[in-house]
């Protein structure tokens, strides 16, 4: 852990102070190192990109599309082609909903999610189900907060088209065996998608391996701009879709006769793109990659557990979730409301979640309106572990009173 720390809080002008930041699965600090690949893109550097002529829109083009070769390369993409660029995982979703889901599901089929998803992850499936006719099955929990792949193995029929789910919870810190989750999948014939928001700033992902046929993550997550998040789908599939936006960019030839699309992934960026955001991810990912995705799940979770077993010294608390988290607990207190932890912890300059984490059909499944959420980021380190179980400890104090 020594190792891996080397005075990285410094490279984060946000954790200025000495501040516990431990909100990082809602959105990670920025280094340094993309808000100066930020400037520049805005300042000096700044053009459009694939339009101009000249030579700093050129420059641009090649810096912007180098991004996506980055993209490619650090979910071991085939191509980056497979790669679209999209306004966050939100998006990313709601457009496979949109245009893979209204060209493949019709009434009567189904959509497999789980109890444990995000509200991006649920309301778009919800509104292709309502235009379409479609159904929605939801995957229940093992007991210690894992979706139950032996019920979905079991639950699964030709009947469904798409499974959906998080790769990494964002509230238990669960991890799905993705493998097996495919195996299911394709064993029906459906798609796999992975909301990655929550594992692509915490683990090594590669397409292939993961045989998945959507991903979709955000950058801001990833230490890097909002405003920014990545779909990635195998090249053929992309071309199979239709476009869900229609603008410049994304077409091959306009008349008022009838209009004929780019190839992907072109045909899903209409508009002028997020240029400086898709510099300043690229930024981001360099920096990610240069500490090492092994490492980096190494320490967060190694975090999580002495953070898990710290609190469960705290008689009045109750922890959510596995064991083995990827960097996230989440907790409840006795008596205590969420929200009042988070106040108080935040006087004491702990930064926490306190609410349903726009996920509540899992807070019905655990019986709490809400919890208290902490997630570990790069920059975290023991002292901030140490200034929770403070904080919780004079919480508890104070509500025993
Ligand atoms: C698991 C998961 N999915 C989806 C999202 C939505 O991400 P965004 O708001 O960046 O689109 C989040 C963000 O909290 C998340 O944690």
């Amino acid at each position: 852990m020594e190792k891996f720390q080397t005075r990285r809080r410094d490279d984060f002008p946000g954790l200025a102070g000495g501040w516990h930041y431990l909100d990082t699965a809602a959105t990670a600090q920025k280094p340094q190192a993309v808000l100066d690949a930020m400037n520049r893109a805005m300042g000096k550097d700044y053009a459009t990109v694939h339009r101009g002529v000249y030579k700093r829109s050129a420059d641009m083009t090649l810096a912007f599309e180098a991004a996506r070769r980055g993209v490619a390369e650090f979910i071991g993409a085939a191509s980056e082609n497979e790669c679209v660029f999209v306004r966050g995982a939100t998006e990313g979703i709601n457009l496979v909903a949109n245009s893979w889901g209204d060209a493949n599901i019709g009434a009567g089929e189904r959509i497999m999610l789980s109890q444990l998803e995000h509200h991006s992850n649920i309301v778009p499936w919800q509104m292709l189900a309502e235009r379409t006719g479609a159904q929605i099955d939801i995957c229940p929990l093992t007991e210690d907060g894992c979706i139950d792949l032996d019920w979905l193995e079991a639950n699964l029929t030709e009947q469904h088209k798409m499974v959906a789910l998080a790769h990494v919870s964002n509230v238990l810190g669960s991890i799905l065996g993705a493998n097996r989750a495919a195996k299911a999948a394709h064993k029906v014939g459906a798609k796999l998608l992975l909301d990655g928001c929550q594992a692509a700033p915490r683990m090594r992902l590669n397409m292939t391996e993961l045989d998945c046929d959507f991903y979709v993550f955000s950058g801001h997550k990833l230490y890097g701009p909002t405003g920014v998040g990545v779909l990635w789908a195998r090249e053929d599939t992309l071309n199979a879709m239709p476009p869900w936006q229609g603008g410049g960019a994304m077409i091959d030839k306009v008349s008022f006769e009838g209009t004929t699309y780019a190839p992907a992934p072109g045909r899903f960026e209409a508009g002028t793109p997020m240029i400086a955001e898709v510099i300043g991810l690229q930024a981001a990912i360099d920096y990610v990659d240069a500490i090492g995705l092994e490492d980096i799940f190494a320490h967060e979770s190694g975090l999580a557990k002495q953070a898990r077993d710290a609190l469960r010294g705290i008689n009045s608390i109750t922890l959510h979730g596995p064991e083995e988290s990827a960097g996230i607990v989440s907790f409840t207190m006795q008596g205590v409301h969420p929200h009042d932890i988070g106040t108080i912890l935040d006087e004491e300059g702990v930064a926490v979640r306190a609410g349903h984490h726009c996920a509540q059909p899992l807070m019905e499944h655990l019986g709490e309106p809400a919890t208290a959420r902490a997630s570990f980021g790069i920059y975290s380190d023991e002292s901030d572990v140490t200034a929770l179980v403070a904080g919780l400890e004079r919480v508890s104090r104070i509500f025993a009173q």
